[in-house]
């Protein structure tokens, strides 16, 4: 064992580095953000644009996240100092630093939103109201100006809490058991929806593209959001590839978590859109989409309040393993570059993190005419880091384990359990030097006006 790997912290089984990493991948981002942003986007056209980023973009940028973690077992920033010493690449280190602190102010808000809902369910919150009362339900919580404020300070406690413990204690043990939990109550979820009266209409808006619905706007979002969900472009995989012990195969873990991540999104689109369209809601609704589609089908469901408390804890659980990871991206630079203690680190990241939170919250409400390019505070948190910050951290990420770290060093990374090579290799090296850099520049510059095609 060399000193650094003694020093480290380090995840402890084959099967809790994929856990950990699926669990930062699976979150709201799947559950609560796919479902809206696709609504948004027209459907079915949004998610095949979205299933090809994650094929040509998402899975070689991963890979390319775990190969720099591990081999300089570094720090989001660190990780491009050691590996590249005297060089500016450090600087996608800041980028995914900054995407870390604004994401989470805004994902510690809508957990809070989750934890709540799991307080409605306890108490049978949902069973005698119509669907616009659901709606009203919602909209008066998160305009209120204390609760959800309260929610989200909360949820963020929890969250340094346990990225104090550390990371084979905390986090690899709360994903293992529940992933799976979730994946059932999503199924049985969708096995309701679809029975629903008028739910044809809502499979055929998610899987039956109409091309002509996509706009720029569009591409971009499904761009963005291949990112987001796959939890990369900010170094979070940087982050817990440096955790990741020499022998494990680096290419299961990236096949693994994607699929995975890619599933729980299409059940959670098969849950939720043929019960929007059986209960009339919009599609396009927002935000509040899961909020005020799902109530109506539990209770409309046997054994409707016990989904309904599990469906809800779940998600905030899966927010959590997700939140973690978001953490640890920031903690890990202040404890490594500024050689500060983990409980400290923990402890200034999750306090100036939550201020912000605050401000995402209150935008919902009183602050909600304090507005920039047209969206309030949450949505530009929202907007800036995931359709800005990580495709940007992600093509420069691709482009330095391209052309900088080059194709002899990532054999050999990834030859220390997984295996590359020959084609395999050839492809991804391909797609890192080339595709994703240039998709990514082509979608970034014609969202900002620089590039038209028409
Ligand atoms: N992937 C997480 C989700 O889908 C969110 C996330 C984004 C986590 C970026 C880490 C980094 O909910």
């Amino acid at each position: 064992m060399s000193k650094n790997s003694q020093l480290r912290d380090s995840f402890g089984s084959k099967f809790g580095v994929i856990a950990a990493a699926a669990g930062s991948a699976v979150g709201l981002g799947n559950i609560w953000k796919f479902p809206y942003i696709a609504g948004e986007y027209g459907g079915a056209a949004f998610l095949f644009v979205y299933l090809a980023f994650i094929m040509a973009i998402g899975l070689p940028v991963m890979l390319s996240e775990l190969i720099i973690g591990r081999s300089s077992r570094r720090n989001a920033f660190g990780a491009f100092k050691v590996l590249a010493p005297g060089t500016p690449w450090r600087y996608i280190g800041i980028l995914g630093v900054s995407a870390a602190f604004l994401i989470l102010s805004f994902y510690g808000v809508v957990a809070g939103w989750s934890v709540q809902y799991v307080i409605l369910s306890v108490q049978d919150g949902f069973s005698q109201k119509s669907p616009d009362e659901i709606s009203t339900l919602f909209t008066t919580l998160i305009e209120s100006p204390i609760k959800p404020v309260m929610l989200q300070l909360g949820f963020m406690f929890a969250t340094g809490a346990i990225v104090i413990i550390g990371v084979k204690k905390g986090i690899e043990k709360y994903t293992k058991i529940l992933m799976p939990v979730l994946v059932l109550i999503l199924i049985g979820l969708s096995i309701k929806s679809v029975s629903l009266e008028g739910a044809k209409a809502g499979l055929e808006f998610l899987f039956k593209p109409d091309f002509s619905k996509l706009t720029g706007d569009g591409i971009l979002s499904a761009l963005g959001h291949a990112f987001f969900t796959l939890s990369l472009g900010m170094g979070t995989l940087i982050t817990y590839g440096s955790y990741i012990k020499r022998d494990n195969n680096l290419i299961n873990t990236v096949i693994s978590v994607t699929v995975a991540d890619t599933l729980i999104a299409i059940l959670a689109g098969i849950a939720i859109f043929p019960a929007v369209f059986a209960f009339g809601i919009e599609p396009s609704e927002g935000p509040g989409l899961i909020f005020i589609t799902l109530p109506n089908v539990f209770h409309q469901m046997p054994g409707g309040y016990i989904f309904s408390i599990l469906f809800f804890v779940l998600l905030t659980v899966a927010a959590i393993t997700s939140s973690i990871s978001i953490l640890e991206v920031v903690v890990a630079y202040f404890m490594e570059e500024f050689k500060m203690v983990r409980k400290s680190s923990t402890v200034l990241a999750t306090i100036l993190i939550s201020i912000l939170g605050v401000l995402c919250s209150l935008s919902m409400g009183v602050l909600a005419d304090y507005k920039l390019f047209g969206l309030n505070i949450f949505d530009l948190m929202d907007w800036i880091s995931a359709n800005m910050l990580l495709p940007i951290g992600g093509l420069f990420i691709a482009l330095f384990t391209g052309w900088y770290f080059g194709r002899k060093k990532v054999q050999e990374e990834v030859a220390n359990g997984g295996n590359l090579s020959g084609a395999m290799l050839t492809i991804f090296i391909f797609l890192v030097k080339f595709v994703a850099p240039i998709a990514i520049a082509i979608v970034i510059l014609n969202k900002v006006g620089l590039l038209t095609f028409s």
